[in-house]
Parts: structure tokens; sequence; C-alpha cells
């Protein structure tokens, strides 16, 4: 049998809705637990499938682990010893796994990591990540399908410099530079919210670390780290689907968990859609939030993704899906990822008007898009194709939801919650006599 989501549209999205950490900040967070023996705790944790495997593959490296979906904690109890081989088992579920990387080479001065391969949204190349540990002086080279480095002698600060503000890169050679002899210099790091709250988890263990949250950032190797509990940032990510959501259905909807900050140019285009966007609580993360009132119906937005603070790739699903319904042509050019259009094609059988030249996406928004059977392709593809089936008239019926419960938690309850009519269904799979 295999789920998927059944959707009755149009729908008007309007109520609250409660935002937890970051999947892009979490699983890099528990991969820092490695630099320190002893236990640490991550707390404002999702319910997310992804950071399940995050907690396998850290259990297969002898750590402790102890995770509560429902309070939004994890316990990390890492040995003196950890293991140093992230198998491609669970690297081929979850790119992430690749942060596990710098920890291990940096704290075990090896370490055997698969190599995740492309994916729906784009080849994805690491070489930045092997590039810049080999600066620190490990020796990375493939084997066999896996990332074999070493650095005897330990790794030694260096100058770098990434030829791209690449995230993953950033984060890796960072939590490889903390334990490292001597002083890195990064220039070009990539400076997105969940890269801050790592660095400042980090430097909670005792890291040194200047120019968080700036292009360059100097590490100052220390010799020991040592456990912490730490608060995971808000998912801009998700906080932001909610926001578009709101915005293509004409809702009402109040985000709460994630402050207008970690949205710049994301809220000056959803009030160039016609939105209204209202900041709410305080200046504290943890009860930050913010409300969204749509148009009856929404202007197209011309937007380039782009590195924090540019709008996010992420994001860039839901221009689409309110493009497609905006009173008029919209423009999408995507600057990340280069295959992040398999979406278009679903998009296009709830009958979108989509044409795609080189990394351009020209939108002419319909008055109104026609339920069907779609498939999801990557985690924000899926929840994009969720939201167009909400606008849509109808019967949408999405399948790969695997791929959304990756990174959004209690989807349909909280869809259901602001009042949709979602449901998750079992189907039988296709058997070809
Ligand atoms: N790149 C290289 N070489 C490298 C590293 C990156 O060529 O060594 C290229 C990639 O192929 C890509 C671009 O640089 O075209 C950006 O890659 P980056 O390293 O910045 O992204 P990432 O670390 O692989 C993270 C998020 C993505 C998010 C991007 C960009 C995680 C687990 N993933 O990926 O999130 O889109 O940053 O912001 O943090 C998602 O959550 O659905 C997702 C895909």
């Amino acid at each position: 049998m295999r789920q998927v989501f059944v959707i009755e549209g149009p729908t008007v999205l309007q109520g609250d809705v409660d935002v937890r950490g970051a999947k892009n900040s979490v699983l890099k967070l528990m991969a820092a637990a490695l630099l320190a023996p002893g236990r640490s705790l991550i707390t404002n944790v999702p319910a997310i499938a992804d950071v399940r495997i995050m907690c396998e593959l850290l259990s297969r490296l002898g750590c402790g682990i102890d995770y509560d979906a429902d309070a939004g904690t994890v316990a990390i109890e890492v040995p003196e010893a950890p293991g140093i081989t992230a198998d491609y088992e669970l690297v081929r579920l979850m790119r992430a796994s690749i942060s596990v990387l710098g920890p291990l080479v940096g704290r075990m001065h090896a370490a055997e990591v698969a190599v995740p391969g492309g994916d729906a949204i784009g080849s994805r190349g690491l070489d930045m990540h092997q590039r810049g540990l080999e600066q620190l002086g490990a020796d990375v080279r493939l084997d066999h399908g896996y990332f074999v480095a070493s650095a005897p002698g330990g790794l030694r600060g260096a100058d770098i410099a990434l030829p791209f503000p690449s995230v993953g890169a950033t984060e890796n050679l960072v939590m490889a530079a903390v334990l490292a002899d001597g002083v890195t210099t990064i220039e070009n790091v990539a400076k997105e919210p969940e890269i801050v709250d790592i660095c400042t988890m980090l430097v909670s263990m005792g890291a040194d670390i200047e120019g968080i949250g700036t292009s360059r950032v100097v590490v100052t190797g220390v010799e020991r780290l040592h456990p912490v509990e730490h608060r995971c940032v808000g998912d801009r990510i998700v906080a932001g689907t909610w926001a578009f959501a709101a915005a293509a259905t004409g809702g009402d909807v109040t985000v709460h968990g994630v402050g207008l900050d970690l949205l710049p140019n994301v809220v000056d285009k959803l009030i160039e859609a016609g939105a209204s966007v209202e900041a709410i609580g305080s200046e504290d993360a943890a009860v930050a939030g913010f409300r969204v009132r749509g148009p009856e119906r929404p202007r197209p937005l011309r937007v380039s993704t782009l590195p924090f603070p540019g709008f996010p790739t992420d994001l860039q699903p839901f221009v689409i899906a309110l493009n497609a319904v905006a009173g008029g042509v919209g423009l999408l050019t995507e600057n990340l990822f280069e295959a992040r259009w398999r979406f278009v094609n679903e998009l296009s059988r709830l009958g979108a008007q989509v044409s795609i030249d080189g990394n351009h996406a020209l939108v002419t928004g319909v008055g109104s898009l026609s339920g069907a059977e779609v498939e999801a392709s990557d985690i924000r593809a899926g929840a994009g194709l969720v939201l167009a089936g909400l606008t849509a008239s109808g019967t949408t019926e999405v399948s790969g939801i695997d791929h959304i419960e990756r990174g959004y938690e209690h989807f349909v309850e909280k869809l259901t919650g602001l009042g949709a009519a979602i449901t998750r269904v079992e189907k039988p799979e296709t058997v070809i006599p």
C-alpha cells in the first residue's frame, strides 16, 4: 500500500499555526554534537523523518540517542571515541548525512562517509567540502563511493576562499576547523540563519568563531569542546510555506515560532503579491511570529532565488504555485539548483500555464487550477503541490508524500487546523500482471 494526500479545494486557510526548529539546522546541530564527548541536548526539534534518520546515523556511530518527538527534544550521548563510518544505506536516504564529515575529521582525524548521489533538484556537487578539508590538511579520496578522509596528526588552520557560498561546505568546514591547530579564515561563507545557529551552538560548546553571520569567519582552534543544551532556530522555510499558502488562498494565517527577521526579501514579495504582513509577538525567537492576510487574487511575482539574505530557493515552488493563480504573468529565476523544475510538469497537470527557458519559469496565471493526481519529487515540490491543490477546484491527490514528511511535521493536522479539507489515504500499489 502507498499513502497519498487527498485535498478538496478550493480552500481559504485561516487560523494559527506553530512552527518548530529548522530541518536544515537541527540535522547539523546533531552532527555538531559529535565534537564533544558527553550529553548534548537540542530543543525545539521538529517531528520529521529526517531527524529520525540522523538519530539512526548517530546511533550507528556509537552515540546514545533519546529523541522525544512530542516534547521536541533530542539528547545525544557522545562517546569518547565515536565510530567514523556513515553508510550509504543512510546517506542515500538523506544527503544532510554528509554533515558528519567535518566533525568526524575534526575530532577523530578520520572519517568514511558515503557520497550522496544527485537528486531531484540537481547534481549537487561536494567539491568545496573536499577541497576545504584538504586545505585543512586532511587527505580526502574517493574510494568505492565513500569519501575516505584522514588527518593523522589532526587538522591545521588554513586560509580558505569558497568559490560560492555553499551552505553545506560552510557548515562542514567550520565544524572541522573548531578543533584544528591554529587559525582558519574562510571567505565567502554562507550566511543563512541556520549557519548562524550552528556557529552559536559551537561557541557555547567552547569554540572560538568570529564574524558569525558575515561573509568571512575566523575560527581559532581550541583543544576540546564540551556538550551543551541548545535551542534550534525556527524553520523559516516552513514559516514561508504557510505565508505563501495564506497569500495564494486569500487566507488569514498567523505563524508562531519564526520572526520576520528570518524572512528578508520574502516579506517584500508577499506584499508585492497583495498580501498584508504584520509582525506579532516579541523579539524573543521562541514567541516571535507574524500574520499574513492574502488578497482576493494575488498579483504575479518576479523572483530570483539567491543565497541568504536573497530569496530562498526552497520557497521557489510556492512562488510558482502562487503565480499559477495570479492575475497576470510572473517570472521565477532559479540560480541555485539546475533541475528544480520537475515540480512544474506536475503543476501543469493541475492546469498551470508554465514555460521553462533555461533557469527561468514564465507563469501565466489562470482563473483557477483544476484538481488532479500529481506526484511529489522532493520536499518543497511536494508541499508546493499541496498548496496548488488548496487553490484548485475539485480533488487533488498528491503521491510521494514521504518526501513532504521529511521536512514538514504534522502537515495534515496543521492544514486541517487551518480549515483545509485534506486527508491521508492508503491506496493499493499498481500491479502489472
Ligand atoms: N555546490 C557545489 N559544490 C559544493 C557544494 C555545493 O557545486 O561543494 C553547489 C550545489 O550543487 C548547488 C549549490 O552549490 O547547486 C548550492 O548548494 P549548497 O551547498 O549551498 O546547498 P546544500 O548544503 O546542499 C542546503 C539545504 C537545501 C537548500 C540549500 C540552499 C540542507 C540539508 N539542505 O543544501 O535545502 O536548498 O542549502 O539554501 O541544509 C531542502 O530543505 O529541501 C533543501 C534542498
